[in-house]
């Protein structure tokens, strides 16, 4: 049983790499694994989903809490802190199917344990226990409370705040800049041991009590801390008031029980999402770490955030969601917990109405979604969003207003999470609305060719990144024509169920004039066909730039934090692509190409790839295994697994720093695992399981849920058994059906 990431030793290097690496969080906040004793320096974030801020031109994104975490402590008058004295020992400690973080140190005089958790039962409680063991005798002081001296990009962002002590209770409540939002953080503190209050600290940002005691060799002194935190976007009237009184009630409880409660809820988790392996610890253990990482981080509480494309690890990227979350983080949440995917389709609902104004900024109809989407459903992404290293210079990009791949990507999420779960509500209560108007935005946005008697999609920024202001690429236009064709299923689907909301949408939408719009052009949207060698080309002329291999073309980077991609970087003028494109459009929609156009294409774009972003090594793997390529399939798979783990990846774009967690390779590591070597897809009547298994693994097996019903597949190298106590619905294995009536089938392969 894999579930322990762990590290030994403590090196300064890695305080950043670590602080990622060993997150807790629980979709309400991210707590970043740094040390008690560290602060801002060190980047110590707790960081709020759905909380927002901007201060003057800076980027608007997430606000990090005041640190509750906060503790110093003092052996005989010496602080000891891994920075500043060696540890004798040091081990971080993640478990993950518990999803509590311990960390030991060993010091001269005392060890020191902590354990921390997020708690998945009540989503505003961050609990620490923190022990001490005496070596020796000495005394004690400890240094603890909350700290709002904390980590901001882009900050302050809670510019003043109140520090305060009501007997044993601590707080620091703070607002806003930008919408006066209040965060309010309270902590209690609990000690099997009587000490010295010393003093109470209300003063410079910091709300700490200092306390000392006397401890003999052998000793341990433990102390339990209760952190609450609300905030004004909770909805609740005080989040100071709440959170007061939310601490003195749990603090009632004892730390094993809170974490008893924390625990049934991930023990829940890891009963439908699991995915085991045999045979191959390593890759067991990453893969569990990336689903554990989707789990830490999927709002389970709103329905008015999605995850951000760096998780709650901080404030990167502006918090903000992309087309990750639909492309790679739903088939996850949709087949293993369909209820938190149900608020990642609804995000989308929430957000129609900035996707509409968006359109109409660039005189579009219906909905352009967002490039990067916040919580209001404005685009946050900005026109110049990358400052040239070399001139300081900012570069004008077109992510914002040709990367409309989004709104098809947004229409396929609430499409994908239908087909899933077979639930219409989505639908209902403004999905079909959604796919309707992403539909009528390509219609407005297409040019439709006379000559070639063919709608076009030109001036558009290509998924692979690194090509901008191009003619018909492949990932788009196919996603595009997707959208048109969901269009045109959902308009059917309401004319004949219900003809009444039907009605309605088409005189809300003033609709009716575009149905045979949307129905001609679903004909006739072109998509690059196969060339006579099967070659799709990834969009009009890019078959005639250079072509260098991806090591030539990086021996020409002069500074490692260049940007690489348009208006003038490197890759623009060649076709290095920076990730999956054509061989995502392949993937996506594999029933539409046969095995040897997509095994073809895979060989030409992957030696043209660059995997300059952490969204391309899934792709490859899945569609490397799916054609045959195994040892392939295998080493991408690993790439995407480990990133987070290893910290192999870019910090810098220009200036920008843009580390943090990389959530769609966590949830494309699920695809790759599951979709990938599992072979698992489900068309809305059967499931399809096709298993391809790494040389090393013996079995692989997983769960997924199809419309509410639970399967449960295990897969050798010999054979494949399909067993459900409660879904028969029928199984395809390499093409042949098989009834699921007696709840179980084994087929030998
Ligand atoms: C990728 C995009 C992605 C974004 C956020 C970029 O580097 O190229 O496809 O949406 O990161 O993860």
């Amino acid at each position: 049983m894999n579930f322990i990431v762990k590290e030994s030793g403590f090196d300064k290097k890695k305080v950043m790499l670590d602080g990622t690496r060993f997150f807790v969080g629980n979709g309400y906040m991210g707590v970043r694994g740094t040390l008690e004793e560290f602060g801002k320096e060190e980047l110590c974030g707790c960081t709020l989903a759905g909380v927002y801020d901007q201060v003057g031109e800076g980027w608007r994104e997430l606000v990090n809490a005041p640190n509750g975490l906060y503790t110093r402590l003092f052996v005989d008058g010496a602080e000891m802190n891994a920075l500043e004295v060696e540890p004798l020992a040091h081990e971080m400690e993640l478990d993950l199917r518990r999803a509590v973080l311990t960390r030991e140190t060993e010091y001269d005089k005392v060890k020191v344990k902590t354990e921390r958790f997020a708690s998945a039962d009540n989503l505003h409680l961050l609990m620490l226990r923190y022990s001490v063991t005496a070596k020796q005798d000495c005394e004690i002081t400890v240094d603890t409370g909350i700290d709002a001296n904390i980590w901001d990009i882009n900050g302050p962002h809670l510019p003043t705040v109140d520090e305060g002590a009501v007997g044993e209770l601590l707080y620091i409540d703070g607002e806003t800049a930008e919408l006066g939002n209040t965060v309010a953080v309270c902590g209690v503190m609990k000690t099997d041991f009587d000490y010295k209050l010393e003093r109470v600290v209300t003063e410079n940002r910091r709300s700490l009590r200092v306390f000392s005691f006397a401890m003999k060799a052998g000793e341990t002194a433990t102390f339990v801390k209760y952190i609450t935190i609300y905030t004004s976007v909770d909805g609740v009237a005080d989040p100071l008031k709440t959170a007061q009184e939310a601490v003195k009630t749990v603090s009632q409880q004892s730390f094993t029980e809170l974490l008893a409660a924390h625990e049934r809820v991930w023990a829940e988790r890891w009963e439908a999402a699991d995915v085991q392996i045999t045979g191959d610890d390593e890759a067991q253990l990453a893969l569990r770490y990336n689903i554990y990482i989707m789990y830490s981080n999927v709002p389970t509480h709103t329905d008015k955030v999605a995850i951000p494309a760096r998780g709650l690890a901080g404030q990167v990227y502006k918090g903000a969601m992309f087309w990750d979350t639909e492309v790679y983080m739903m088939p996850l949440f949709n087949y293993t917990h369909p209820d938190y995917a149900r608020n990642l389709a609804y995000y989308r609902v929430n957000t129609l109405d900035g996707a509409r104004e968006k359109a109409r900024e660039y005189n579009f109809d219906g909905a352009f979604y967002q490039w990067e989407c916040q919580e209001t459903g404005k685009d946050a992404c900005t026109d110049f969003a990358v400052i040239d290293i070399f001139t300081g210079r900012p570069l004008r990009t077109h992510f914002r207003d040709q990367q409309i791949h989004i709104s098809g990507d947004v229409a396929y999420g609430i499409w994908e999470h239908y087909i899933a779960t077979g639930d219409e509500a989505v639908l209902l209560d403004g999905g079909a609305e959604a796919i309707l108007e992403c539909a009528r935005f390509f219609y407005s946005y297409a040019y439709f060719k006379k000559t070639k008697n063919r709608y076009e999609l030109l001036e558009v920024t290509c998924a692979d990144e690194y090509h901008e202001r191009v003619h018909n690429n492949f990932y788009t236009n196919i996603m595009a024509k997707y959208t048109l064709e969901m269009a045109t299923k959902v308009l059917d689907l309401l004319k004949e169920k219900y003809p009444k909301k039907y009605e309605e949408l088409m005189t809300k939408l003033d609709y009716a004039k575009d149905v045979p719009n949307i129905r001609e052009m679903a004909e006739l949207l072109y998509v690059p066909a196969p060339d006579e060698n099967g070659i799709i080309e990834q969009f009009d002329g890019y078959n005639k730039l250079e072509c260098p291999t991806v090591a030539e073309l990086k021996s020409r980077i002069i500074d490692p934090r260049e940007h690489l991609g348009a208006p003038v970087g490197l890759m623009t003028e060649t076709q290095i692509i920076k990730q999956a494109d054509v061989v995502l459009g392949l993937l996506l929609f594999s029933d539409r190409y046969p095995l040897e156009i997509r095994r073809k294409n895979w060989e030409h774009y992957e030696p043209r790839t660059e995997h300059g972003s952490t969204l391309s090594a899934a792709i490859y793997a899945i569609l490397a295994a799916q054609v045959g390529f195994s040892d392939w399939a295998y080493k991408f798979f690993m790439k995407t697994a480990t990133i987070d783990l290893s910290g192999n990846y870019r910090l810098y774009v220009g200036d920008l720093f843009i580390g943090g967690l990389h959530t769609a390779a966590n949830g494309g590591t699920w695809m790759a695992a599951v979709q990938g070597f599992g072979g698992f897809k489900f068309d809305g009547e059967k499931l399809i399981v096709n298993p391809v298994l790494p040389e090393k693994w013996q079995s692989l097996s997983y769960k997924v849920i199809c419309r509410g019903c639970r399967y449960e597949v295990e897969a050798t190298k010999k054979q494949v058994t399909v067993r459900s106590a409660e879904g028969r619905l029928p199984v395809s294995v390499f093409g042949q059906e098989y009834s699921m009536e007696s709840g179980e089938i084994t087929v030998a392969l």
